[in-house]
C-alpha cells in the first residue's frame, strides 16, 4: 500500500510519497520534476552502508550525474563544521543552481542537508529521502532545517521546503529499536496535540515497538497529514505551528545540557511530554481521566535513566518561542487540543519533569 499526500504552499507545493518501494518513483520525478542534471546524495555512514548501493542503482535511469557525500552518524553532525565540509564539497563537485541535494537518512541528515541546500548559492533544490521513522513522520516534512550550537539545539537554521519527500517504509526494518521509539514519540506528540483519532489508534496498540503490530503507513500518513495541514496554515511558525513543539522546549534544553547525542531526540521529547502533561493538569484544566490516558501512552516510549541537570533555565529561555526572555509552554487542554501558556518561571517546566519522573 502506498499513499501520496500534498503540502499545498503555492509555488512551493510538493508531494509526500509514503509506502513500500516508493523510491522506485524517484528517477521519473527527478527527470520530470527537477530541472538539474546533477544530484548530490548526502547520507550518514550507516545509512549509506545499508542503502547507498540500492539508491545509486535506482538513480541510474534518471540520467543524472550522481555524487555522494557521507557524514558521521549522530546528532553531533548537526554542526557548522559539517555545513562547511558539505558546502566546500559542493563547490569542488561543481554543484550549480540547477543541481539537487538528496537528503538520504534520518533527521540529522535531513536537517543538515536541508540547511546546506538553502545556503549554497543562496538556495538549491532538496529532495528529502527519510530513512528513520522520526524523519518519515516529522522532520522531512515542513521545510525546517537546522544545526546545533553549544548554546542551544537547532538555534541556527532556515525554512527551505523540499521539492518532494519519498518515505520508503521498506527501510524501517533495519532501524534500531531505540530509534524506532524515538520516531514514535513524535507520532504521539501529533496525536496529543492535533489528532484524537490517531491517539485512540495508538491507545489500542499496547506495544508501540517495531514488532507491536502498528501499521507504519497508517500512522506515517496520519502524522504527515496533520503536519501538512499545520504547515499550510503557518509555514514559518508564527502561530499554529508552535503546537508541534509540545514537549520540545524541555527536550531541547535536556539535549543541549546533557551533550548532543546522549539521548535520542524522541526520548528527550517523551520526557518533555511527560512534564507538559503534568503542567497541563495544573494549568489548563486537562481532566484527570485524559491525563491518565495520555500519560499511559507516553509511558510506552522507553527512556534511558538520566540525571536531570539541576538548572536548565539558560537553555529554556533561549527557546525559539520565548518572548522577552519569558518561556512559552505548549500544553494541552484536552487530547488533540493544544494551547500556548506563557510561564512566569521556566523552572515550572523542570519541576513538572521532576514530578513526572518521581525525582
Ligand atoms: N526539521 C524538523 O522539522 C525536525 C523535526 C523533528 C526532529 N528533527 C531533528 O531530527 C533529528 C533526529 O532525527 P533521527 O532520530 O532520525 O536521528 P538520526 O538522523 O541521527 O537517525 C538516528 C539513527 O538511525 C540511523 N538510521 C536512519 N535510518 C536508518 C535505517 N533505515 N536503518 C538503520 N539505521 C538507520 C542513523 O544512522 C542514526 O544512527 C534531531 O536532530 C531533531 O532535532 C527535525
Amino acid at each position: 500500500m502506498t499513499r501520496t499526500l500534498s503540502v499545498p504552499l503555492a509555488e512551493r507545493s510538493y508531494d509526500i510519497h509514503i509506502g513500500q518501494d516508493v523510491w522506485e518513483k524517484l528517477p521519473d520525478f527527478l527527470a520530470e520534476g527537477m530541472k538539474g542534471d546533477h544530484l548530490i546524495v548526502v547520507a550518514d555512514e550507516r545509512v549509506y552502508r545499508l542503502y547507498g548501493e540500492r539508491m545509486l542503482n535506482l538513480l541510474k535511469p534518471s540520467g543524472m550525474k550522481v555524487s555522494v557525500h557521507e557524514i558521521p552518524e549522530g546528532e553531533q553532525s548537526k554542526s557548522f563544521a559539517q555545513i562547511e565540509r558539505l558546502c566546500r564539497e559542493m563547490a569542488r563537485l561543481g554543484i550549480e543552481r540547477g543541481s539537487v541535494v538528496g537528503a538520504l537518512g534520518g533527521g540529522v541528515v535531513g536537517d543538515l542537508a536541508g540547511l546546506a541546500s538553502s545556503l549554497y548559492l543562496r538556495g538549491i533544490d532538496v529532495v528529502q529521502l527519510p530513512t528513520s521513522l522520526l524523519a518519515m513522520v516529522d522532520s522531512s516534512v515542513g521545510g525546517k532545517t537546522g544545526i546545533n550550537i553549544p548554546e542551544g539545539k537547532n538555534l541556527v537554521g532556515t525554512f527551505h521546503q523540499p521539492g518532494a519527500v519519498f518515505a520508503d517504509t521498506t527501510v524501517l526494518k533495519t532501524l534500531d529499536t531505540r530509534d524506532w521509539y524515538s520516531g514514535m514519540a513524535e507520532v504521539v506528540k501529533i496525536a496529543l496535540t492535533l489528532d484524537p483519532e490517531l491517539f485512540r489508534y495508538l491507545e489500542g496498540i499496547e506495544d508501540l515497538g517495531p514488532s507491536g503490530g502498528a501499521d507504519p503507513v497508517r500512522f506515517i500518513e496520519a502524522a504527515c497529514l496533520r503536519k501538512a495541514d499545520v504547515v499550510r496554515e503557518d509555514e514559518r511558525e508564527a502561530g499554529l505551528r508552535r503546537v508541534l513543539n509540545f514537549g520540545h522546549t524541555l527536550a531541547h534544553a535536556l539535549e543541549a545540557s546533557l551533550g548532543y547525542g546522549v539521548m535520542r531526540h524522541g526520548e528527550a521529547v517523551a520526557l518533555g511530554m511527560q512534564a507538559a502533561l503534568v503542567l497541563s493538569k495544573e494549568r489548563t484544566g486537562l481532566s484527570a481521566d485524559q491525563y491518565s490516558r495520555a500519560m499511559a501512552v507516553v509511558d510506552r516510549i522507553p527512556v534511558p535513566e538520566v540525571s536531570i541537570p539541576r538548572d536548565l533555565t539558560e537553555f529554556l529561555v533561549r527557546d525559539k518561542k520565548s518572548v522577552g526572555g519569558k518561556v512559552t509552554a505548549v500544553l494541552i487542554r484536552a487530547i488533540g487540543r493544544a494551547e500556548m501558556v506563557p510561564l512566569e518561571d521556566p523552572g515550572e517546566l523542570t519541576q513538572a519533569l521532576r514530578t513526572a519522573i518521581g525525582d
